[in-house]
């Protein structure tokens, strides 16, 4: 014989909780929020800044990928996202004409000789993360 309880209301969102504990992963790892995805016209550089103030370059290209740049030339400190990018995953620096590649921050034309820094970026449900400096 069964018993009827009654509705059970639940006062705890389960998704929202999953959601939570996704997003502290992300946290501990070092990932933060830094733009959305549709705020980033395709190969068009933009600057954001994380929470400490450090100044990164987003880059999202034709294929769906965001890149992440430091944002300041390592030639003279001119903002990188002030630049072009020239649709082959390379960002040009619009003083010098200095050239890297945006996916592992290789000078590709100088007068640069120091790579750019790249970081780590997570998509997820339309936000971009940008997480820690990729190993040179
Ligand atoms: S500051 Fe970028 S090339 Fe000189």
């Amino acid at each position: 014989m069964s018993k009827f309880v009654g509705i059970v209301k639940l006062t705890h969102d389960p998704f929202e909780a999953a959601q939570n504990v996704v997003t502290q992963t992300f946290t501990a790892h070092g990932f933060e929020q830094v733009a959305r995805l549709d705020d980033l016209p395709e190969n068009v550089p933009v600057a954001v800044a994380r929470s400490n103030g450090q100044q990164i370059c987003l880059i999202r290209t034709g294929n769906g990928e965001v890149a992440a740049v430091g944002n300041l030339c390592t030639h003279q400190e001119f903002e990188m996202a002030l630049g072009d990018t020239l649709g082959n995953g390379t960002i040009e620096c619009a003083w010098h004409g200095a050239r890297f590649d945006i996916r592992t921050g290789a000078v590709l034309q100088g007068p640069a000789t120091d790579p750019l820094p790249v970081y780590d970026v997570l998509l997820r449900d339309g936000a971009v993360l940008v997480g820690p400096r990729k190993a040179p």
